[in-house]
């Protein structure tokens, strides 16, 4: 069942004190896309949530593995937000902050046609600065954003408010 399957998943979240700075929890989610059961569960519970989009956008660099996967169960093609100075083709670029430090993410050219809804996916959502930069660079491309997906919700960050009034589905919160 599916609480079963969600209980399964976070059995396999891995917390690392002081990572990547002292003071940091860090939850390691690269165990759960390693097991074959829990990677299908998030993968399919994200995928009946992309609702009308018919494009999924994966931010680098655990969104790339779970927007693939979603994509796929959803029946979408996927694009990958990536981090600045990879994509030989850009459509656009913004620099944001994270929960540490600042990054900016870039969208590739010819991947996001206009009017395009999209369902934005990453791993984890904390201060929601990422999947907000992520949103921005979609739009103005001229495609609308009509859900974000994680895995993993920081609730105590609040970066749901960011992405309001954008719902947001989260399949694990701490
Ligand atoms: C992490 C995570 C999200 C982002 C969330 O990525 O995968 O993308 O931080 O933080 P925010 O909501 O505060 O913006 P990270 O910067 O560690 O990049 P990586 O996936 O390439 O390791």
């Amino acid at each position: 069942d599916e609480d079963g399957s969600l209980t399964h998943v976070l059995g396999l979240v891995h917390d690392v004190p002081d990572h990547p700075r002292p003071g940091i929890l860090f939850k390691d989610l690269t165990p759960v896309f390693a097991d074959a059961r829990a990677f299908t569960t998030v993968a399919t519970e994200l995928a009946a949530r992309v609702g009308e989009a018919d494009l999924v956008a994966g931010i680098e660099a655990r969104g790339f593995l779970l927007g693939a996967a979603v994509a796929l169960v959803a029946g979408t093609g996927v694009v990958p937000v990536r981090k600045a100075g990879k994509l030989p083709r850009v459509a656009g670029s913004r620099t944001y902050d994270l929960e540490y430090g600042t990054a900016t993410l870039e969208l590739p050219a010819g991947t996001v046609p206009p009017g395009a809804r999209v369902f934005v996916v990453d791993d984890v959502l904390a201060t929601g600065g990422t999947a907000a930069a992520a949103a921005a660079l979609l739009t103005d491309a001229g495609a609308e954003v009509v859900g974000f997906g994680v895995l993993l919700e920081l609730t105590a960050l609040a970066g749901r408010s960011v992405l309001a009034p954008v719902p947001v589905h989260a399949l694990l919160h701490a």
